[in-house]
C-alpha cells in the first residue's frame, strides 16, 4: 500500500510517499504485533526556519502562509521522487493535531481535498504518533526494527514524554514534562545566547567542544520520589538568571556552557528513562528515541550507553526523521488504514491532542 503524507503542523512543509510491505516472514510477530517494513519512497520537507528565524520563534500566520504555497510544489517535488503519479497513491495521511491551527489546516484541508477527488481512503494522524513510529521507516534492506512492547522516549519542541509503547494505538504516558518541553528549553536558552531559532542543534555543535562541568546548573526532579515527572522551566530560568548577570559567553566559554547545560538536559533525560525501566521490570527489550532532541548527540550516546548496560537494545530513528517530517506521517497513517480506519469529510485541525485520542 502506497500512503501519501502531509504534515504541516509547524514551520515546515512536508510530503512523503511511504510503502507498506506485508511482511510474509512476520519477523515483527515474535514481538507481539507485527509492524510490516514501512519504505520511504520519498520524502520531501520544505523548512521555514530562515523566515522565522528573524523574530526568534515560529509566527503562526506567516506559517500558515507559506504553508499554503509550499504545498502543492511539495507533493509534486515527492512524487516526482518516487518516480511515481498521482494515480498511483493508494491512501493519504494528513497531521490532524497537536500543533498550530491555521499551519494544521492547510495539510487537512489539501487531504480532503485529494482524497475526494481521487476517491482514495484518508487518516488524520496523531503528529505524536508519528514521531513514536519513526523508527519503523526503513531504507536500507535487513534494517532491525523496534520489538514491541518497547519503551519511548518522546523528546521535541513542544513535547517530552517517557511512552509505554504496546502496539498501535496502545499506549501509556508513564511521564512528561509537568511545564517546559526539553526542546524548548534548548531554543530560550539558546535564543538568550544569540544562537538562532532552532537552537538545539547549534547548541549541539558547541556542545561537543566544552566541558561539561564548567558551569552548574540544577538537576531538576532527579529524586526518586519526584517519579517519571519532569522539568525543564528550572533549568531554563538558572540559565537565564546566570546568563543576565554576566556577559554573554564566547569562544571557549560559550562551548563550556552549551556543554554544561546540554548535560544538565541529558542527565535528566536518561535518570528518567532508567527509572521508566526500572518500573516497567523485564520484557522491555528496547529503548527508543524520537523527536527532533533526539537528534542530540549527546543524547543519543547517553540512552544507547544506559542500553548497553541494561542489556538491551537502543533504537533512534535517523536525524531526519527525528525531526518534523511527513514520512513519519505517512507510516502511521499506512498502519491505521491497513487496520480499517477512516477519517471522514468532517476531519479537522485540532491544536492539543493527546497521544490517546
Ligand atoms: O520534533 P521537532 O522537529 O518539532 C516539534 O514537533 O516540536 O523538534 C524541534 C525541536 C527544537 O526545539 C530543536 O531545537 C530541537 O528539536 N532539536 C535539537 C537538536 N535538533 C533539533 N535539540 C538538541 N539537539 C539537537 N541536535
Ligand atoms: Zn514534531
Amino acid at each position: 500500500m502506497r500512503v501519501l503524507g502531509i504534515e504541516s503542523s509547524c514551520d515546515e512543509t512536508a510530503c512523503a510517499i511511504v510503502e507498506l510491505i506485508e511482511d510474509t516472514a512476520q519477523n515483527g510477530a515474535a514481538f507481539g504485533e507485527a509492524v510490516p517494513p514501512l519504505w520511504v519512497r520519498a520524502d520531501v520537507v520544505a523548512s521555514q526556519i530562515e523566515l522565522h528565524n528573524r523574530w526568534g520563534g515560529i509566527v503562526p500566520e506567516i506559517a500558515a502562509r507559506h504553508h499554503i504555497k509550499n504545498v502543492l510544489p511539495t507533493l509534486d517535488s515527492a512524487l516526482q521522487q518516487a518516480g511515481i503519479q498521482l494515480g498511483d497513491i493508494e491512501g493519504i495521511a494528513v497531521t490532524r493535531g497537536p500543533g498550530l491551527v491555521g499551519a494544521l489546516l492547510v495539510a487537512v484541508q489539501v487531504g480532503k481535498a485529494l482524497a475526494f477527488a481521487r476517491g482514495l481512503p484518508l487518516i488524520g494522524v496523531n503528529h505524536l504518533e508519528g514521531h513514536l513510529l519513526a523508527a519503523y521507516l526503513c531504507e536500507t534492506e535487513g534494517q532491525k526494527r523496534p520489538p514491541l512492547p518497547h519503551l519511548a522516549l518522546l523528546v521535541s519542541g513542544g513535547h517530552t514524554a517517557l511512552v509505554h509503547v504496546r502496539g498501535l494505538g496502545d499506549y501509556s504516558v508513564l511521564g512528561s514534562t509537568s511545564d517546559d518541553a526539553a526542546g524548548e528549553a534548548f531554543d530560550k536558552v539558546g535564543k538568550i545566547l544569540g544562537l538562532g531559532y532552532p537552537a538545539g542543534p547549534h547548541i549541539d555543535r558547541l556542545a561537543e567542544h566544552g566541558n561539561p562541568s564548567a558551569f552548574r546548573f540544577p538537576r531538576a526532579m532527579t529524586g526518586r520520589k519526584r517519579g517519571l515527572q519532569l522539568s525543564f522551566s528550572g533549568l531554563k530560568t538558572a540559565a537565564a538568571m546566570l546568563l543576565a548577570h554576566r556577559p554573554t559567553p564566547q569562544g571557549h566559554e560559550l562551548a563550556d556552557f552549551c556543554a554544561s547545560f546540554q548535560a544538565a538536559i541529558v542527565e535528566q533525560l536518561q535518570r528518567k528513562t532508567a527509572l521508566a525501566l526500572d518500573q516497567l521490570g523485564p520484557g522491555i527489550g528496547a529503548v527508543v528515541v524520537s523527536g527532533g532532541v533526539a537528534c542530540n548527540r549527546g543524547l543519543r550516546a547517553s540512552l544507547a550507553n544506559l542500553c548497553r548496560e541494561r542489556g538491551i537494545d537502543f533504537f533512534a530513528a535517523k536525524p531526519r526523521w527525528c525531526a518534523d517530517n511527513a514520512a513519519m506521517i505517512a507510516a502511521a497513517g499506512a498502519l491505521r488504514l491497513r487496520r480499517g480506519e477512516r477519517s471522514d469529510e468532517f476531519l479537522n485541525a485540532t491544536a492539543t491532542l493527546p497521544l490517546s485520542a
